[in-house]
């Protein structure tokens, strides 16, 4: 016999099936927590694949419209809508048409889903402006905050009639969630959300979205997004984003930026949201097509991933495939 011992721990036995995995899994996908972005684009009568973003097309409106349906017969907490318009300006004015792609592909797909899942809307200039930038220029060049932030307005009005359950404010002005609610509110949209993309990094992992968006970019949005060595100014965006009456904030990219989104969630009112973007979902492909990782398996990780770091819903080009497999 041997003597009064503490027992050995064994983890394991948590492990021992896979019933017993399932019953101590302290993180689980659901559908409900997945939103899919989309693309759709205007003049075109056929659906164009995006070189980079395997399985990931540039819309047309019908095409979306069905692929809207499918996102919500899989169970998806909601779609994110961009838009790539035919002519773009300075000002990014097919932002602010009532007729515009963004704004018309809104009407149409909310009139098909109802509140089958939450619609929601890009809400930057980026796609629009003829120069790529998320805001609109002063004399020198400079991204203008303050007058980019009455082209917000504008645009959070035009969406918000288009049916917008929700925007994402994803062009990092300065002020843009308080200026935004409350063009909103005077307006009465007041059940409109703000989904703040509080901290949002000068990233080189949306490389393909802009391929997605054919941007006309040539310089880069180092003075409004965030430098990729910031933690401490991830947790500042989203405070001040929470104060200015963000309904949801969002950190974006996910993968490279898991601890801001520990940060955020650990102090957060409102849900926190994470956008697995294009050059992560790229990398993920480019493996799996190279038989170098299991598709399936990586991509399930990484979202769970996202999610054990603390995401309420993740932004995915996988939703609609994922939410398959959650069945
Ligand atoms: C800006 C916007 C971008 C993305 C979403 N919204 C691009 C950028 O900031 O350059 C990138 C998303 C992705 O890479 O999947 N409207």
């Amino acid at each position: 016999m041997t003597h009064h011992t503490v027992p050995m721990q064994r983890p394991r036995r948590l492990r021992s099936t896979p019933a017993m995995r399932q019953l101590a899994a302290e993180t689980r996908l659901h559908s409900r927590d997945l939103v899919l972005p989309m693309f759709v684009r205007e003049g075109i009568t056929e659906p164009r694949a995006i070189s980079s973003m395997p399985g990931v097309v540039q819309h047309t409106m019908d095409s979306l419209r069905a692929a809207v349906v499918d996102a919500a017969e899989a169970g998806l907490g909601g779609v994110m809508l961009f838009g790539i318009p035919e002519h773009r300006d300075a000002m990014g004015s097919a932002a602010t048409d009532p007729a515009g792609v963004l704004n018309a592909a809104t009407r149409a797909v909310a009139a098909e889903v109802g509140d089958a899942l939450v619609v929601q809307t890009d809400l930057c200039l980026d796609e629009f402006t003829d120069h790529g930038h998320c805001g609109v220029l002063a004399g020198d060049g400079a991204v203008d905050n303050d007058a980019t932030l009455k082209r917000y307005q504008d645009m959070a009005l035009a969406q918000a009639a288009s049916g917008a359950q929700l925007l994402g404010l994803s062009g990092m002005m300065d002020g843009q969630v308080a200026a935004v609610r409350s063009a909103l509110d005077e307006q009465g949209y007041t059940d409109t959300a703000i989904l703040a993309y509080s901290a949002k990094y000068a990233s080189a992992f949306y490389g393909p979205f802009r391929e997605a968006v054919d941007s006309q970019l040539t310089g880069d949005r180092r003075t409004y997004q965030m430098d990729p060595g910031n933690r401490r100014e991830g947790l500042r965006e989203a405070t001040l984003d929470m104060a200015e009456g963000a309904d949801a904030v969002m950190v974006k990219p996910a993968m490279s930026y898991l601890d801001v989104l520990a940060d955020v969630a650990a102090v957060s009112t409102v849900p926190v949201w994470a956008y697995q973007v294009s050059g992560e979902a790229a990398m993920i492909e480019a493996a799996a097509a190279n038989g170098w990782i299991d598709r399936e398996a990586a991509i399930t990780e990484s979202l769970i991933g996202i999610r054990r770091a603390g995401a309420d819903a993740i932004l995915s080009y996988f939703a609609t495939e994922v939410a398959g497999w959650l069945r």
